[in-house]
């Protein structure tokens, strides 16, 4: 039978769904029916820490790779789906950073491995690499995964629904100190420029405000809302931020100035600003919980295992089709593909028109269109 060699990768911000995943990619490339159907015998290689594991690799032979490669069989990848994380690692590395253009070393490593086809599980940043791979003839197939979910051309992102459940339930715990206190807790959630983390985090927790990076709020409005609540009788607050929202005039904030490969800085501070604004003009104790890395972590909730599933069987799919140059994606209830092309550079941010109610800040009230 022939044989043709996949690889497969994870970049970027680790987050739950990406083991269930690469679970699924080897257990349909090397399931023997499929395998004799398609007639086709499958060897996949698992590529340590992202693109970091295709620049640092010294390939003579596959055994001496032991670090940056593991070859995957069904039964390595097993209980996969039950894990958080990423089992191959993962890093933020640009093989394509202007300051240091290391392209050369991973399409030189691509085909020393024998690699025929690389499935990329990623977000913007690692899947702009495999698209300009794709330029370069390599044959890639992406998956997305970011909590973030700001890719285009898919209504889902792996990580999204297990880090939603993890804003859920934190803010159900500051729920009972916050009313037993009466106090208000500012949580300021992840989500890069993209607002979908702290509003449906928001609304799936019944936060009394949110605010998001696509829509500058007013400092003074914030604390009206409060002020109102108070009067109408709550006895304390939820207020969801995004680490990419700002007031209106004001800037972001960022926890350091260095930018990393791709030319990202890191947002943060916005929560504990907010908490102390408001304290000082409500006179209400307010408190700052930054979620952070919590929401990354974790073991995957149902339905990032399903949909890491699907997205896997759908990649190897591809791969078995020769249809390259695509990511796969979940559009209008259906698992599908896109071209890479379509999804690079293009964030998919809240639509304020339709997604926000910029009156209450919070999440719409009116759904159905007339
Ligand atoms: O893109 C995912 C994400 O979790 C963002 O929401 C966040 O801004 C960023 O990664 C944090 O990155 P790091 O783990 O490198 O601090």
């Amino acid at each position: 039978m022939k044989k043709s060699r996949i690889g497969i990768l994870t970049g970027g911000g680790d987050c739950a769904g990406i083991n269930p995943a690469i679970k699924w990619v080897v257990k349909t490339a090397l399931d023997d029916r499929l395998q004799r159907e398609r007639g086709i015998q499958y060897e996949i290689l698992g590529i340590r820490d992202g693109w970091m594991g295709l620049i640092n690799l010294e390939p003579a032979s596959l055994e001496v790779h032991g670090h940056s490669i593991i070859p995957l069989n069904q039964e390595i990848v097993r209980t996969w789906d039950r894990y958080g994380g990423t089992m191959l690692g993962t890093s933020r590395t640009n093989p394509y950073n202007p300051k240091d253009d290391q392209s050369k070393a991973v399409l030189a490593n691509i085909e020393k491995l024998g690699l025929e086809s690389v499935i990329v599980i990623g977000g913007d940043d690692t899947l702009g690499v495999a698209y300009k791979l794709t330029q370069e003839g390599v044959n890639v197939i992406g998956i997305p995964k970011t909590i973030d979910k700001d890719l285009p051309e898919t209504d889902y992102t792996l990580g999204f629904e297990t880090a939603l459940n993890v804003i859920t339930e934190e803010v159900d715990r500051l729920r009972t100190t916050a009313g037993s206190h009466k106090r208000i807790f500012v949580v300021e959630t992840m989500g890069r420029e993209a607002g979908w983390l702290a509003l449906e985090g928001g609304e799936s927790s019944g936060a009394f405000i949110i605010l998001i990076p696509e829509y500058d709020f007013s400092i003074k409005k914030v604390n009206k809302l409060i002020l109102e609540g108070r009067r109408g009788g709550a006895r304390y607050d939820i207020v969801v931020v995004a680490e990419g929202a700002k007031p209106v005039g004001g800037s972001k904030f960022t926890r350091d100035i260095e930018v990393d490969s791709f030319g990202h800085i890191t947002f943060g501070g916005i929560g504990e600003f907010l908490a102390k604004e408001i304290r000082k003009s409500t006179k209400i104790e307010s408190r700052c919980i930054v979620l952070s890395h919590l929401q990354r972590g974790g073991a995957p909730c149902a339905y990032d295992r399903r949909m890491g599933r699907y997205f896997g069987i759908a990649a190897v799919d591809l791969v078995a089709r020769k249809d390259f140059g695509k990511m796969v994606s979940y559009k209008n209830g259906k698992i599908t593909t896109v071209p890479l092309k379509d999804v690079i550079g293009r964030p998919n941010l809240v639509n304020i028109e339709t997604q926000y109610d910029i009156e209450r800040y919070n999440g719409r009230r009116t759904i159905l269109s007339t």
